[in-house]
């Protein structure tokens, strides 16, 4: 499925390989660097994703009065020894309409799209601000997180 919900402001649907030029990476911008992110990477990586469904769901809001996409987030499902686990990622919502339930209507398709896949659990990361934001979306603290950025 594509499109999600559409009202008067917003369509809710699935990432489009058009979407770079609709201020894509102004939103990531308010997430993450991506100084390295031009349209040839992003149409690499949206093909790619784009060809294992099961794999990769990215979810985007656009604002139909501008055109521009005002929110974002993906599940990547990784499958070990049979057990799916589904991890949120990249989940962000412009500044000015972020506190209008734009993030929590993203994770609650992205944990739709979890259960559709037949994840076992689903995870993300994040930063001690937002606990709050994922908690009011129904996740809960589990385990510690360990890392190494390169
Ligand atoms: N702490 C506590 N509660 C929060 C927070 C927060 N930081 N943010 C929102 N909430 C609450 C809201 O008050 C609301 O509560 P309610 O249902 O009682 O009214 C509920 O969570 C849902 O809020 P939304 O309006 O849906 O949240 P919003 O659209 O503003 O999106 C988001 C939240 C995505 C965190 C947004 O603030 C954002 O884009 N921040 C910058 C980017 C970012 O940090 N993204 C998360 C990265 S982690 C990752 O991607 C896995």
């Amino acid at each position: 499925m594509d499109v999600y919900l559409v009202n008067d402001t917003y369509t809710v649907r699935a990432l489009r390989e058009n979407d770079f030029d609709k201020g894509y990476i102004d939103l990531l911008r308010d997430l993450t660097v991506v100084d390295g992110l031009d349209s040839d990477l992003f149409r690499e990586i949206f093909l790619y994703q784009n060809s294992r469904p099961h794999q990769y769901v990215t979810i985007v809001i656009e604002e139909n009065c501008s055109g521009i996409i005002v929110g974002n987030g993906v599940i990547f499902v990784s499958q070990q020894c049979g057990f799916k686990h589904g991890m949120i990622e990249d989940i962000v919502v412009l500044k000015r309409l972020q506190g209008k339930g734009l993030g929590k209507l993203i994770i609650d398709i992205l944990l739709g799209h979890a259960k559709r896949l037949e994840c076992q659990k689903v995870t993300l990361d994040c930063s001690e601000e937002n606990i709050g934001f994922y908690q009011k979306c129904g996740l809960v603290r589990c385990g510690v997180g360990i890392g190494l950025y390169f």
